[in-house]
């Protein structure tokens, strides 16, 4: 009830402000949001409870690790998010089992695909997870089926003589050009429900033995439960953002394609800059997923600009102008007001990247921009991203009042933008792969 009274709060000191009707649709749809959340973040505790509860005493295999191994699922409830508990495994996992990469795969389309989603290694194992995340392999008939409905444990320890003379699969040749040599897949599932299948790498043969096996079946529905939890408060939180989102658009008069073509531009944007730009640390596989889920969200403060402004066709008065600027802020408040309650309730941070794209995508490289008028590398990479995915897909795209620019045509003018409206860097890896971004476009292109 706190969670909904300071959304309340929130609200009616923005609908004072703006004087908007729309504001209270928006505000049902954001307290609905909120609701969604808040009942995400109670089943978290309760998980986190039911897995305390549930952690496996049968440690005698861990020859004195009893308490080690009880702290270690613990702590492995304790973490908010899916990379995190990623993380956490790779961080405490190694005194019970050896590895250099630890990837998961997750059950997509009702269990028929599996879908390599998060990957981390020590650096020893090139080009994963790159080379493997977000690629869909169809389960049927393969071993990796069998092992989730079967819920066995498969060792490899020689995966070179173990691919010889079985059908070529492309994920087996990805892993063992990394350098991985042995494998231990543990199938995640809780009750029925199939979560999918974390894989522990190593770079060397003949690594693994009984004792890791009964290690990790011992772990292996601590870790359902976690990544389960994480994965329903990720969908959770991604339908409910892409309701605020598409609410925002609609009040534009767009279809709700825009948002969806953004975050492909971005993610296209973000494989350039870490192929090669002085941006490629900063750009991990996370940070793309991220950036591709978050930037739908740009500009959902537009619910809070006046329907005279917002649909007013011909060009706005100064004031009217500095009406519109304020969907940034007001976006970023809706957000903030959202994350303050997550915060307050469980301690992590939900929206981070979201604020800072809907507060600082309209602001431009040489500091002419808005809301701050803030300069070069002071506006967060997010934002420098979506600014140009946003720009780029206005230019090409049909609007009530314009005709659609040709691809040369718009890619003209984010040229000529580069080092007043746009990051340099981002405009010079997309001059230099255009192939790349005029095959997204046709792609993303609507018949006419
Ligand atoms: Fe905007």
């Amino acid at each position: 009830m706190q969670v909904l009274f300071r959304f309340f709060k929130f609200s009616a000191a923005a609908a004072h402000r703006y004087g908007n009707g729309l504001i209270a649709y928006a505000a049902v749809l954001s307290a609905a949001f909120i609701i969604l959340l808040a009942a995400a973040i109670r089943l978290y505790r309760k998980n986190k409870t039911l897995a305390a509860k549930s952690n496996p005493r049968d440690t005698s295999s861990t020859n004195g690790k009893t308490e080690g191994l009880i702290s270690l699922i613990e702590n492995l409830n304790k973490n908010a998010s899916f990379s995190e508990a990623l993380g956490f495994i790779f961080k405490s996992f190694a005194p019970f089992v050896p590895y250099n990469y630890i990837g998961v795969a997750l059950v997509k389309n009702g269990s028929s695909s599996l879908e390599a989603s998060f990957g981390i290694s020590d650096g020893t194992i090139k080009g994963l997870p790159e080379g493997l995340m977000n690629k869909q392999y169809n389960l049927s008939g393969t071993s990796l089926e069998n092992i989730l409905k079967t819920g066995t444990v498969r060792v490899i320890n020689d995966l070179k003589s173990y691919v010889k003379g079985r059908p070529a699969k492309e994920y087996n040749n990805i892993i063992l050009k990394a350098g991985v040599r042995s494998s231990i897949s543990l199938p995640l599932s809780i009750n029925d429900k199939h979560i999918g299948i974390i894989f522990f790498s190593s770079n060397q043969k003949n690594i693994y033995t009984d004792e890791h096996v009964k290690f990790l079946k011992a772990v292996a529905s601590s870790i359902a439960i976690s990544f389960d939890k994480n994965i329903f408060v990720n969908n959770l939180l991604y339908s409910s953002i892409l309701a605020l989102a598409k609410l925002a658009e609609a009040r534009d008069g767009e279809t709700g394609d825009h948002i969806f073509r953004i975050g492909s531009y971005c993610e296209l944007i973000c494989h350039l800059l870490r192929e090669d730009s002085k941006y490629k640390d900063a750009i991990t596989p996370e940070y793309t997923f991220n950036i591709k889920r978050f930037s739908p969200m740009h500009d959902i403060g537009k619910v809070g600009v006046r329907d005279a402004v917002l649909l007013k066709p011909g060009k706005l008065t100064e004031a009217e102008f500095e009406e519109m600027k304020q969907h940034t802020i007001y976006g970023a408040k809706v957000l903030r007001a959202a994350e303050d309650n997550i915060l307050y309730e469980s301690g992590r941070s939900l929206f981070g990247l979201g604020i800072e794209i809907a507060e600082n995508h309209h602001e431009k490289w040489d500091g002419t921009g808005y809301p701050y008028g803030k300069k070069g590398e002071e506006i967060p990479l997010s934002a420098r991203i979506v600014a140009v995915a946003d720009v780029f897909d206005a230019l090409t795209s049909k609007r009530p009042y314009k005709e659609p620019l040709s691809f040369d045509e718009s890619l003209k003018i984010i040229i000529e933008g580069s080092g007043s409206h746009f990051d340099p860097e981002i405009v010079r890896v997309i001059k230099q792969n255009k192939d790349r971004l005029f095959e997204l476009y046709n792609s993303l292109k609507t018949p006419s």
